[in-house]
């Protein structure tokens, strides 16, 4: 139940472009999210290196998504999950992985070089136990590896080999990093092209090299970045575009009401790269992205609409969608 995802056509976007849009419905995965992949080769990987013995504990910071995978895989596969998060993220996700009976930590978001940044503090947490891991989403490999060994083979079959540009936001890079990989390795021609939210370095690190953030925070979850992470190390990114929260929420209420499908602003953000992409490349290629999870575990802010009115988004939902927001 973790990967082979369907591959969904973007009808909409795909007949203004001229291009072929399609994105892996990553909302699908058991935990309902892209992070599914990278905690079971998270698991995995602490497995193979004997850190997880049965009846272990599985330590892990997360925005949410990652968690919610370990602590399905955790119940399946008879360990213990406790989650180290910023106190800023959905109550959705805090209480879906309470309810999966993880152990949730929310702790102060501070900067990652604060010492009791979320990450610090598991990591601390798990060298304070026997027999437990800390998974590292952000710079344990075995995260890309899931999209190298999954993500990336299955975009290559369900395209028949015709995809030409992939496209992905980034939180920890495993999926653009590990997709990339594993394209590239089979036809070098294949562009991986890296989506930033606002308040994020990583477009200005693929453009100039330099780590220098760009304006604003994002109201998306689980992407953007401060860093450049040991996942995103080394992979091959050809390119980056940057897309504002205003044109995220656009296309996530777009893909909602006109193409039937409820998902996250990342997903939302996502879509709307790979339109830019589309501009960029021309009409007749085939550019792949992913919906990253379902909206409703974002409900609380996306569907809200004196959150939307206080981040200044209501008007970046188109108008005749707007009175769906209560
Ligand atoms: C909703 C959502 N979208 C996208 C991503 C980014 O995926 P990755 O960590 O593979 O870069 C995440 C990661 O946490 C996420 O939670």
């Amino acid at each position: 139940m973790v990967g082979n995802t369907p591959m969904i056509y973007l009808e909409k976007v795909s007949k203004e472009t001229g291009c072929t849009i399609l994105a892996k419905a990553e909302f699908a995965n058991c935990g309902g999210s892209v992070k599914d992949r990278a905690a079971l080769y998270l698991i995995k990987d602490a497995e193979e290196r004997q850190l997880l013995k049965p009846g272990g504990t599985v330590v892990e910071g997360t925005a949410g998504n990652t968690g919610i995978g370990l602590a399905h895989l955790c119940n399946a596969l008879g360990y213990k999950c406790v989650i180290y998060m910023p106190d800023t993220q959905s109550v959705e996700k805090i209480d879906l992985m309470r309810a999966l009976g993880a152990d949730v930590r929310p702790v102060p978001a501070v900067p990652y070089d604060d010492p009791n940044n979320y990450n610090h503090q598991a990591m601390r947490f798990a060298d304070s136990l026997d027999n437990a891991v800390w998974t590292n989403q952000f710079d344990s490999v075995a995260n890309r590896r899931a999209h190298i060994e999954t993500t990336g083979p299955e975009i290559w079959k369900q395209t028949g080999g015709t995809v030409d540009v992939v496209v992905f936001a980034t939180g920890t890079g495993g999926t653009l990093a590990g997709t990339s990989m594993f394209l590239k390795s089979i036809n070098p021609n294949i562009k991986a092209i890296l989506a930033d939210p606002q308040g994020s370095v990583l477009y200005n690190y693929v453009k100039t090299g330099e780590l220098i953030r760009r304006e604003g925070s994002s109201i998306t979850e689980g992407i953007g970045q401060g860093r450049v992470t040991a996942n995103l190390q080394g992979a091959p990114v050809d390119d980056a575009v940057s897309i504002s929260d205003f044109d995220a929420v656009n296309m996530t209420f777009r893909l909602l009401h006109e193409e039937g499908i409820y998902v996250g602003a990342s997903s939302g953000l996502n879509v709307a790269a790979a339109v830019e992409v589309a501009k960029m490349v021309g009409p007749g290629k085939t550019i792949v992205t992913c919906l990253c999870d379902g909206g409703q575990r974002s409900y609380s802010r996306l569907f809200n609409r004196k959150f939307m009115e206080e981040k200044d988004l209501l008007r970046a939902i188109p108008e005749p969608y707007r009175h769906t927001l209560s």
